[in-house]
């Protein structure tokens, strides 16, 4: 059977005409066993569309781990390393992730307690919830309601000596049923969005570059960003802004020197625009919460300078100025009518551009809710190319 493609069901909050290229439902053709032809072809459709969803699969852990690896054969360890003790137990990721034992690749996360799972005989999970992270919460009357918040918009990476995963697959094995829930972003702008309960969120970033007006397009192709040396240790004490993108800059972060051991050489200075390797395509890819520097490159000879922002370039280590700009160009990707919210069945298999979307897991269990899904991916073989001087040409 030939490889069919739909677009994914787009909720109501969605506005079509920016869901052009986002998203593919692929049908006729197992992700565990795809043909090298068939390989070939899902690699280019994930890098065309970003997201690419498998409805209704059975998938080994070892299944999970060949499909993902498969998109940068000589990578090896998970996206954050294969050993998460020692320095590691104090970074913020800690204690969502847990391993399988025979596949060291593939995470179990969700919530809930889950037993005799894959190897491990009792694995207690916690769903991630903005209360922990963020500077201000949703009061409980509200959560009660089924209000909640987007957690920690990211993309899956160390950030630190590793590079960034190319891609990244979810499968979900348990997926409670419950009402939606309202997630409301509480930065004074009203918008809100109807999520299913536990969606996961995505928005393109190849639609945050986009929609940018001419001088932060410029001010982007321009701009690289220094992550924090061990980033998600370095921002722990931190809290979050109500939308989950980004931090609050009061002052909390913990100093370079009280980080555990790091090298200089380790740390990653990454493009803001990231080029699809398939078809050229600009992303905006920052994790914004790990950011501590941005590096502005001036403009090309010859570029107008008429309202362009540093057009000498510059060097910007002002925490709150690096956030504020980097907050400027990233949030209007977040409006609701951008947010693509999965709604997940039991057996759906996500695979996602980890270095062309952003994510975000979204909503609150209960104690007692279970759920369980597979993550996998894993720190690839190269860093990600940044533009070209074409692309700097054409933008700047
Ligand atoms: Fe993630």
């Amino acid at each position: 059977m030939a490889i069919e493609v739909a677009p994914l069901p787009l909720p109501p909050s969605a506005d079509p005409s920016k869901f052009k290229h986002f998203g593919r439902e692929v049908k006729g053709v197992h992700p565990g066993t795809l043909t090298p032809d068939q390989l070939e072809e899902i690699k280019t459709l994930l890098y065309n569309h970003d997201a690419l969803l498998f409805r209704n699969v059975d998938l080994t852990p070892e299944q999970q781990y060949a499909l993902t690896k498969a998109f940068d054969p000589s990578s090896e360890s998970y996206g954050h390393g294969n050993n998460k003790t020692g320095e590691t137990k104090k970074s913020i990721l800690h204690p969502d992730l847990k391993t399988i034992p025979r596949v060291p690749q593939v995470q179990l996360i969700g919530n809930g307690t889950v037993y005799n799972h894959e190897g491990l005989a009792e694995a207690r999970l916690k769903h991630p919830s903005h209360t922990t992270f963020h500077k201000t919460v949703v009061s409980p009357e509200d959560e009660a309601k089924g209000v909640t918040r987007f957690y920690r918009w990211h993309i899956d990476a160390a950030l630190y000596d590793l590079s960034p995963p190319k891609v990244t697959t979810l499968y979900g094995l348990n997926v409670p049923k419950g009402p939606r829930q309202i997630c409301r972003y509480d930065d004074g702008t009203g918008d809100e969005l109807e999520v299913p309960l536990g969606t996961t969120a995505f928005v393109s970033g190849r639609t945050m570059f986009d929609i940018l007006p001419k001088e932060l397009k410029s001010l982007a192709v321009r701009s690289k960003v220094k992550y924090a040396p061990h980033p998600y240790v370095w921002m722990a004490p931190a809290k979050a802004k109500s939308t989950g993108l980004g931090i609050e800059t009061d002052g909390l972060e913990m100093s370079l020197d009280e980080l555990p051991p790091w090298e200089q050489a380790k740390i990653k200075i990454f493009p803001v625009l990231w080029k699809n390797p398939v078809n050229g395509e600009l992303h905006f890819q920052v994790h914004p919460c790990g950011v501590q520097e941005l590096l502005v490159d001036p403009l090309p000879a010859g570029a107008d300078r008429e309202g362009a922002l540093y057009p000498d370039g510059a060097h910007l280590t002002d925490l709150g100025q690096v956030r504020d700009l980097l907050y400027r160009m990233q949030r209007p990707a977040i409006a609701p009518s951008l947010v693509y919210p999965h709604d997940w069945h039991e057996k759906d298999l996500v695979l996602f551009h980890n270095r062309g979307v952003l994510h975000s897991v979204v909503g609150a269990f209960k104690p007692d809710e279970v759920r369980a899904f597979h993550q996998c991916n894993l720190a690839a073989s190269d860093d990600p190319v940044g533009p070209t001087d074409e692309d700097v040409k054409k933008w700047a």
